[in-house]
């Protein structure tokens, strides 16, 4: 799971192949709602019923949607904080166990491109990802886009819950040509704008205990999903879906943000926690009884039901966290107590990162032609 948003690769270069790009006809522009699937769910705290102590299978909740290559279809990744599209493939050297990875030698639309290469660091060493680039017919949710860029990986670590990413940045998706030189490709959601009646997507992930299924919708904004009207944000970054972020409120106390001059924050589906600057953190932890910090990991007691209200400054707009807060993650101290992970924890870059915690109490729309996002509270 990439934590952090891929390096600045994608600014350098201006070059775009020229490939034959087809989108498969639609008589008119329509949108559509894709089905989300999590590789874990997150329980409410206080709600929780222990069978187990430290258990893996609860610390991620990957947002998950299903994406065709030629007739493969397979669980990727839906990341709004990188800008790459890859696949883990059969051009892998080591072993693949399992089906999470597409079979190129099956495939009869799959067309390697000589000497292109891709390569991303997320930040997280076992999410990274290098391999060839080629073009081939990728579908989802019923828009066929053939001709357009994709990664088939050849190294990295073989996941046991997707079989690549989905990059959905704002910008464009960088390869190397066979010069070594990055040069510029249309991101996926480029190559369907067309398609859908406006280039907007937006990100419906209620999660947790009584959560409504989740879903992103494409082309349109569902009205039903938020309550009262969504305020509009600009963005700061022709990379990154990032704005400001100066100050914050904890049980309706306003704060400034003191400890860094940027201020700003992204939007990231895949990032599970929702990181902010540590005095955020250390304000909203002082209203928890019991928490405290365990190797810089804010954890507090399972038994909690209740937390201090909190709302984070996008763009200028107070945004509240209004459902729970941990991320189903607990574990036994050797004194046989069990204590929860936060799902806020503390980001020591000058950039929040506002994951999937925080979308949890958020509808959120991604307008790059518009250069902003929307936003309001979600329908849980
Ligand atoms: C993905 O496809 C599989 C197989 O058809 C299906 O069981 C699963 O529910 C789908 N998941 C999503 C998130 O659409
Ligand atoms: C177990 O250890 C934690 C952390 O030191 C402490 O807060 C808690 O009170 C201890 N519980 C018992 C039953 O001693």
């Amino acid at each position: 799971m990439p934590q952090i948003y891929s390096l600045l690769v994608t600014l350098c270069g201006l070059l775009y192949l020229v490939a034959a790009l087809a989108i498969e006809e639609r008589a008119t522009p329509a949108p559509f709602s894709l089905p989300v699937s999590r590789t874990s769910e997150r329980y409410q705290a206080g709600k929780r019923s222990f069978t187990s102590t430290l258990s893996a299978t609860h610390a991620h909740g990957d947002i998950l949607v299903n994406m065709t290559f030629g007739s493969q279809t397979l669980p990727m990744l839906f990341d709004t904080g990188s800008s790459e599209l890859w696949v883990m493939s059969t051009y892998y050297t080591g072993s693949l166990s399992g089906d999470l990875y597409y079979n190129i030698g099956a495939s009869t639309t799959w067309t390697p491109i000589s000497g292109y290469t891709y390569s991303v660091n997320y930040g997280t060493a076992s999410s990274d990802s290098a391999g060839v680039v080629g073009t081939d017919k990728v579908s989802l949710g019923g828009i066929t886009v053939t001709g357009g860029a994709l990664g088939a990986a050849n190294s990295g670590t073989p996941s046991t819950s997707r079989a690549g990413i989905i990059g959905m940045p704002r910008g464009s998706m960088t390869v190397k040509n066979s010069a070594g030189t990055s040069i510029h490709e249309n991101t996926f959601m480029q190559n369907i704008a067309s398609s859908l009646p406006a280039p907007i997507f937006a990100a419906y992930l209620p999660w947790g205990t009584g959560a409504a299924a989740s879903c992103i919708d494409f082309g349109y904004i569902d009205s039903t999903k938020y309550t009262g009207t969504l305020s509009t944000v600009p963005l700061i970054s022709s990379a990154y879906w990032a704005f400001t972020s100066t100050s914050y409120y904890v049980n309706g106390v306003k704060h400034s943000v003191t400890s860094t001059t940027n201020g700003e924050a992204i939007i990231d589906t895949g990032t599970t926690l929702l990181r902010v600057y540590p005095e955020i953190a250390s304000t909203f932890y002082a209203g928890v009884t019991g928490a405290y910090q365990d190797s810089g990991t804010w954890v507090f007691p399972c038994s909690t039901t209740t937390f201090p209200s909190l709302t984070l400054d996008v763009g200028g707009v107070q945004a509240s966290v209004i459902h729970e807060i941990d991320f189903g993650y607990w574990t036994t101290l050797s004194n046989g107590t069990e204590i929860c992970e936060g799902g806020i924890q503390v980001e020591t870059s000058s950039l929040m990162v506002f994951g999937e915690i925080f979308l949890a109490s958020n509808y959120v729309v991604f307008n790059d032609a518009a250069g902003t996002i929307q936003i309001a509270n979600i329908v849980f």
